[in-house]
């Protein structure tokens, strides 16, 4: 892919700081870079009480991503299909508190994206290893569309596909690195989006693993 300086807004090094996808979608590119450390603590005291797991999809296939949630609810999907939950099904209990942190770098990223006041309520956690995968679906079971997506990839790069509301309409393919966000919403809120495959490697910070946080506001 051909990525021109007239894509980016440009900073005073003349590095690219953001790709607009569609409208209403955009890659604020390094937006979270400087605080990866203060991001990961938070990530591994969340997961020491509800610890990654590999969900059931409802036609019954084990999911290659490994995920876990904070928040007032959490992403679930099993046999009775996908929805969200107050409680880690895994352990009965409420899912961890969001951090404070997450919710400012969730506000701040949305507005960076022209939504203003994006309060999320919940935040997906999913862990990548090498050959993991997401295929093209939608996040359609927030209840409040006028909300966007938050979406923040640490680790390992992926290639993020990023299509329209409809599934035949062919997704473009963009390079995710560590510390960048992807925010859509608007008019892109329905937007078909997957990860590719993600490659072999090794990323000083989180080694060969990538995590990715989405923002959601589900109530
Ligand atoms: C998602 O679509 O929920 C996650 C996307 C990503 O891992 O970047
Ligand atoms: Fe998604």
């Amino acid at each position: 892919m051909m990525l021109t300086g007239d894509l980016f807004g440009e900073s005073p090094d003349s590095k690219p700081q953001q790709l607009c996808l569609a409208e209403g979608a955009l890659i604020l590119c390094g937006f979270v870079r400087e605080i990866d450390n203060l991001l990961l603590s938070e990530i591994e005291t969340i997961v020491l009480k509800a610890p990654f797991r590999h969900m059931i999809t409802p036609g019954g296939y084990r999911m290659s991503v490994a995920m876990s949630n904070c928040g007032s609810v959490g992403w679930v999907s099993d046999r009775r299909g996908y929805r969200y939950a107050a409680c880690d099904p895994d352990s009965g209990r409420p899912w961890p508190t969001m951090p404070a942190l997450f919710l400012d770098i969730a506000k701040r990223a949305a507005a960076g994206a022209g939504f203003e006041n994006f309060v999320p309520d919940a935040c997906l956690i999913n862990l990548y290893e090498p050959g993991t995968r997401l295929s093209l679906h939608q996040d359609k079971n927030e209840h409040d569309a006028g909300a966007p997506i938050v979406s923040v990839s640490l680790g390992l790069p992926a290639i993020f596909l990023f299509g329209g509301a409809k599934r035949n309409i062919r997704p473009q393919r963009y390079p995710l690195e560590h510390g960048d966000v992807v925010v859509w919403g608007g008019p892109a809120r329905f937007n078909f989006h997957g990860i590719l495959p993600i490659a072999e490697g090794s990323q000083p910070l989180l080694g060969s693993r990538r995590i990715n946080l989405t923002f959601r506001k589900a109530l």
